[in-house]
């Protein structure tokens, strides 16, 4: 175990010489041509560049798969646990894993795919998903991933901005006992404007369910791998090509690509993984989240096969068939590294111990929180009940922008309940006020990041101007993480939440534009306006203002039919836990809706409006306030 001045000494290593550090620790990376350029970064606006390992070149699924073959093709590198507990879990080496990844790759290259074209994944949590994102990264393909609980529209969008030629699906998913259409959803994707570009779906045979098929346009996977050859070219990729666009929501518009390059990802993912986790010869790592999320990219796929680590691929939800789910599977597959995020821990610390005592957890070492921040009592029940106090709890914080783990507690340090700690090695938090002025020691304010690490996204796909608008402008030469934080004495970090328009249910990202849109775009709604608030279990709820067009009459029945509304045009995840009538919104003379208001009144505080009396009509804020969800 590093002990805690160990971290210091590296950290201040690091910080000392960032080229030297860095170069030595890319070296954990099997390089085609080895990188002499370790960094070019500038993020003031005028000179802005990221580059990291510039002259680098490399394969990501060659430190995924090739480089582990000869001592460890044996190994298992995925473990497959279906959603039904009595379905086969299965157990794929890494040379299984390397000559599945081979044939697609092939079939893909024989299908016309090339180097920077993009690809549409949307697929459950099997194994194939896995073997497609390589088989991309082999080929140099970039892909996208869209969650499988994304709905049509949300697909169409994601496919309309990256312009993807083939999609690669499956007959249908399974979740916690619930058949999800995955091949329906993307025939109605593939049905709305701008997803003309794609030429070819590919389609894994997973439940068996019969499905529609349109000749040419789309393929078994089986029927196009079978016969191709199971080793195929790595592409030569220079570390700062693409790797992979993952779409997120942000404060305005339509979700964005985020964009991230391979060199810099791979060691970073790979670094983090190991080292925040204390990664371990023998360890079964398990994280729960869904490759649709940058968790499930940079530590189910890329971080721990880079690794070539053991991982858990699961495919079901945590309270099917019961609440003891997850605990039993920590047993049957003897994990010792259990990664997930703190709603899961909320909604299974509902149900008592009971479920969890119903398996030993013997096997368990360290446990693992990220999405959201972490209440101090679901972290001590974590820690209390499912790692039996002996397990460290690290958590850790991050963004889909930061590639890898940013801040989160080092090895062999105690963390305090709710708090992420310290920052990884090279990585240089601060927290700035209002007007962009550091704030030194024991302070509350804007987490920033004062210089760049080598996971950090490059640009938002297909707008760049955006990137800088987004993350550079509100604190010239910063990058601006959207968060707020608190940092104590010991110098240690407590994120807080988001301080932008962004709301996080559950650890997903969900933009109040695209609710809001998603309402207005019905035909009885005028306006709309939507807002977080705090929920028991998912962190924070969606709760939405809605004024009709006039004439139109408010009732339960139209409500129910606006928040279904919502769910089908985006997916589940966005479904409005209320919905409000407004018949005004708070406005100001200008015209902007005053969000503070709503929010206030959300979190049923309507004693804490503050100043309304810039209001167009203050008095609509009565009528709000009195038919609030509290009151
Ligand atoms: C936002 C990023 C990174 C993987 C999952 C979410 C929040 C994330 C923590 C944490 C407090 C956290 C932040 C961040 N967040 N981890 N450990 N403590 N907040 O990725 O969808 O890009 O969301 O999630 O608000 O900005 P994402």
């Amino acid at each position: 175990m590093t002990d805690t001045t160990d971290y210091a000494r590296e950290y201040a290593d690091a910080l000392r010489d960032p080229e030297g550090y860095w170069q030595r620790i890319a070296q954990r990376i099997d390089w085609m041509q080895p990188p002499t350029q370790i960094r070019d970064v500038s993020f003031h606006a005028d000179d802005f560049r990221i580059r990291w390992y510039a002259d680098g070149v490399l394969n990501a699924s060659v430190n995924c798969l090739d480089r582990h073959l000869p001592a460890r093709g044996d190994r298992t590198a995925l473990i497959f646990e279906p959603d039904d507990p009595n379905g086969e879990a299965r157990h794929v080496t890494y040379r299984e894993l390397h000559a599945r990844t081979c044939r697609l790759a092939n079939a893909l290259r024989n299908l016309g795919v090339r180097k920077g074209d993009r690809i549409t994944i949307y697929l459950p949590m099997i194994v194939d998903a896995v073997v497609a994102m390589l088989a991309c990264a082999r080929i140099g393909a970039i892909h996208s991933v869209v969650f499988g609980g994304f709905a049509p529209q949300s697909i169409a969008d994601r496919i309309a901005d990256c312009r993807s030629k083939l999609i690669i699906t499956a007959d249908e998913g399974m979740r916690g006992g619930k058949r999800i259409g995955l091949k329906a959803n993307v025939d109605a994707a593939l049905a709305l404007p701008g997803t003309n570009s794609v030429e070819t779906v590919l389609v894994v045979r997973h439940t068996g369910a019969a499905v529609a098929m349109q000749m040419p346009r789309d393929r078994w996977v089986d029927a196009v791998v079978a016969g191709q050859p199971d080793t195929c070219d790595p592409e030569p990729m220079n570390a700062e090509d693409p790797l992979f666009i993952l779409y997120t929501s942000g404060s305005t518009g339509k979700p964005k690509g985020v964009l991230h390059t391979t060199g810099g990802y791979m060691v970073f993912a790979s670094f983090t993984h190991e080292r925040v986790f204390d990664l371990r010869e023998d360890d079964i790592y398990w994280c729960t989240a869904d490759v649709g999320w940058i968790t499930g990219h940079s530590y189910i796929v890329y971080g721990p096969l880079a690794n070539g680590a053991t991982a858990v691929v699961f495919e079901g939800v945590p309270n099917h068939p019961d609440h003891s789910r997850f605990w039993r599977v920590i047993d049957k597959h003897q994990v010792t590294i259990f990664y997930t995020a703190p709603t899961a821990i909320r909604a299974l610390m509902r149900e008592g111990d009971a479920p969890v005592r119903a398996a030993s957890r013997k096997s368990l070492r360290l446990l693992g929180t990220v999405g959201e921040p972490i209440n101090p009592e679901a972290w001590r029940w974590y820690h209390d009940v499912v790692g039996d106090a002996r397990c460290p709890v690290v958590d850790t914080w991050w963004q889909t922008e930061t590639g890898g783990i940013l801040i989160a507690p080092p090895i062999g340090m105690e963390a305090k309940p709710g708090s992420a700690m310290k920052p990884f090695f090279g990585v240089r938090p601060a927290l700035v006020d209002a007007d962009g002025k550091e704030l030194q020691g024991e302070a509350a304010g804007n987490l920033v990041l004062k210089d760049s690490w080598p996971g950090q996204m490059r640009t938002v796909y297909g707008d760049h101007a955006r990137f800088i608008d987004t993350y550079f402008r509100a604190y010239p030469g910063l990058y601006f993480t959207g968060d707020g934080c608190r940092r104590d004495a010991d110098g240690d970090y407590w994120i807080t939440g988001r301080v932008d328009d962004v709301i996080n249910v559950s650890g997903h990202r969900i933009g109040t534009a695209e609710v809001e849109s998603a309402l207005v775009s019905h035909a009885k709604v005028a306006e709309a306006a939507v807002v977080g608030f705090p929920h028991d279990i998912k962190g924070q709820g969606i709760y939405a203002y809605v004024t009709l067009v006039a004439g139109q009459a408010e009732s339960d029945a139209l409500r129910a039919e606006l928040i279904a509304h919502v769910r089908h045009e985006i997916g589940p995840i966005a479904t409005p836990d209320h919905l409000q009538w407004a018949p005004g919104l708070p406005k100001t003379r200008s015209g902007k809706i005053m969000r503070r208001i709503l929010r206030k009144i959300a979190e049923d505080a309507p004693d804490q409006l503050g100043d309304t009396s810039t209001l167009a009509d203050p008095s609509v804020v009565d009528s709000l306030v009195r038919n609030r969800r509290g009151a």
